[in-house]
């Protein structure tokens, strides 16, 4: 039985009437409608795409949504009409209109932390007004944005200069994570659009390789630090933090730059590092002054962080202006998300698919295939943003989940996944459901000799073959109509029925990269309703953080390890042993 409690009066002008929301829903696996899906799984065994096709004609037109910018196919989806319907009514039992409007509201739903989970209000455009609890949430986030607007637009004017007057050529994220993974693969996806000559660097792991190869070459006096991290205590960033102010101290002194005692030190600083965090105490101690810190809110998860403030770097290197355009697209989704009905919602289908594939069709991944290059490390953004949402076993109320969770997201850009990995999608034993995204114009094309053939269309040519191949396959009679010999033929076919979601967009601006994450977002939510957990905390990598500090002292040598293990204890034994410097 739901218990429903009736949450605080929201003071925003776009909400109207406050929602309930289930406090402790039952599992899905409890309610009529999973049971009916359980019994459609037959149909669905029992038939395969080249019939679903042949028996609804107008399939791919049925089945194909336009959300923001993005077009989107679900046609070759193993599912038909009647199944859609089962989901949908899935998603209705597990109050999912109810979760979507609450989270849009501004109420706790991330229980277990006690916050509400806003990231949609990072996009607000400037005209909307919205507040929560009396806080007016849409000025501060336009506040912050006037900041980052005024301090991109002075980097790129050259008007913000470094220590010895020089202008900033470099900027250089130190984050991890969602303080990472955002603005990185943003700034990839986005290089026709660094226009300003600012490039932008990344650095993340507490490797000293990775801050070691970044920096290489990189010149100090043109080179500004942007310190992201939203608790900015995370022991990575810090640690390469001072690695940098140590690198920045070193090389303008081997440049002639005075930079002895604290108040040289205290001007290097405000002039090279600046820090986004909602932790202001933390920034000040480590040395930067405030007023170069761009904050935001403990409602923003890590993971949904690219679009506030941790998108400094970005914001740098394509402007503000774009930057804008980049809200827009994730705007134009959250409408749609927040508005259209079940059966239409584009991001509400794709979560639903997502349960279906993993809980009634035994799937354990979900791969992602931009054919883009420039869309690299999209499935790497993605593994964060939809495995530390999803990876969790308990439910709301702290019981044991009843069904798998979580999706394993992976990918690489075609056509080179096709060189590596596609055998197993076409013709192995797993069933892996595939995103395929595409973009009609390229930024820039190259045409053959020929002055006809173009590389953009050989790239799309293999996107449109590839989904159509996993859908449809080969069968043993047509291998052997074409001739092909009977000791090859079973190691010919192509099973076919390989599902895949295409998704095009006329061309990668920033417009349609916030759609393309904003769409995953939502995916995301949608999934965690359905298997009633809580998609916004992240408990699971404390441990290891923590065991990582403390065993510290044993790796570094000032203690004899003592874990109570054998196989650590032996294993730190080794590398002390082994440790050049021990
Ligand atoms: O990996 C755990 C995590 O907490 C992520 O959720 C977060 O994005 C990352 O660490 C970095 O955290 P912070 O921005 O506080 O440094």
């Amino acid at each position: 039985m739901n218990h429903r409690y009736e949450p605080p009066t929201n003071q925003g002008e776009t909400v109207s009437t406050p929602v309930s929301i289930p406090v402790n829903p039952e599992p899905a696996t409890e309610t009529r409608e999973w049971k009916k899906l359980t019994e459609y799984v037959a149909e669905i065994r029992g038939t395969n795409l080249r019939e679903l096709f042949a028996n609804q004609p107008g399939r791919s037109g049925d089945m194909t949504f336009n959300v923001g910018p993005l077009h989107v196919d679900l046609s070759k989806n193993l599912i038909d009409d009647r199944g859609l319907r089962l989901l949908g009514d899935l998603g209705r039992a597990m109050g999912l209109e109810d979760y979507r409007a609450a989270m849009f509201d501004g109420q706790h739903i991330n229980t277990t932390e006690d916050r509400a989970v806003l990231h949609t209000a990072l996009r607000i455009p400037v005209e909307r007004e919205f507040s929560v609890d009396g806080q007016d949430i849409a000025a501060d986030v336009h506040e912050v944005l006037g900041r980052m607007r005024d301090f991109a637009k002075a980097l790129r004017s050259g008007s913000w200069q470094g220590v010895t007057g020089h202008t900033i050529k470099h900027v250089v994220n130190i984050g991890i994570g969602g303080s990472d993974l955002g603005p990185s693969m943003a700034s990839q996806a986005l290089r026709p659009y660094l226009t300003a000559g600012i490039t932008p660097h990344f650095i993340s792991n507490i490797d000293p390789a990775d801050i070691e190869g970044t920096l290489d070459g990189l010149d100090p006096e043109s080179t500004l630090f942007v310190i992201s991290s939203k608790t900015f205590t995370t022991s990575e960033t810090l640690a390469n933090a001072h690695a940098a102010r140590r690198w920045l101290l070193r090389s303008l002194a081997d440049a002639g730059v005075d930079v002895e005692g604290e108040d040289a030190v205290k001007d290097i600083t405000a002039k090279h590092f600046v820090a986004v965090s909602t932790n202001e105490e933390k920034v000040a101690e480590f040395g930067i002054d405030t007023a170069n810190m761009f904050g935001f809110w403990d409602w923003v998860g890590g993971r949904y962080s690219v679009d506030s403030a941790i998108g400094l770097s970005f914001m740098a290197a394509i402007g503000p202006q774009d930057f804008m355009n980049f809200l827009e697209g994730f705007h134009e989704v959250d409408d749609h998300f927040r508005s259209e009905p079940i059966e239409m919602n584009v991001p509400v289908i794709m979560g639903l698919l997502g349960v279906w594939y993993a809980d009634f069709l035994g799937a354990q991944s979900h791969a992602v295939l931009p054919y883009s290059e420039d869309l690299e490390q999209f499935p790497d953004y993605l593994q964060q943003l939809m495995m530390e949402s999803n990876g969790k076993s308990v439910r709301l109320d702290g019981s044991a989940v009843t069904m798998p969770t979580g999706e394993i997201y992976w990918g690489k850009p075609g056509t080179n996944g096709q060189h590596a990995f596609f055998q197993l999608m076409h013709q192995g034993t797993h069933l892996i459901p595939a995103d395929f995204i595409g973009f009609v114009n390229p930024h820039t094309d190259n045409v053959a000799s020929d002055g006809e053939t173009s590389m953009h269309d050989m790239l799309m040519s293999n996107f449109f073959a590839q989904t159509r191949v996993l859908a449809f396959g080969k069968t043993a009679e047509e291998l052997r109509e074409e001739g092909v010999s009977e000791e090859l033929v079973a190691h010919k076919v192509m099973p076919g029925n390989r599902p895949s979601t295409t998704i095009m967009a006329d061309k990668l601006t920033p417009k349609t990269l916030g759609a393309l994450i904003a769409l995953y977002e939502h995916i995301a939510f949608v999934e965690g309703v359905i298997w009633g957990i809580n998609s916004y905390d992240q408990w699971g990598v404390e441990l290891g953080k923590k065991q990582a500090n403390d065993l510290l002292p044993s790796v570094s040598g000032s203690e004899h390890a003592d874990t109570g293990d054998s196989s650590t204890d032996d294993l730190i034994s080794f590398y002390r042993q082994h440790r050049a410097d021990s």
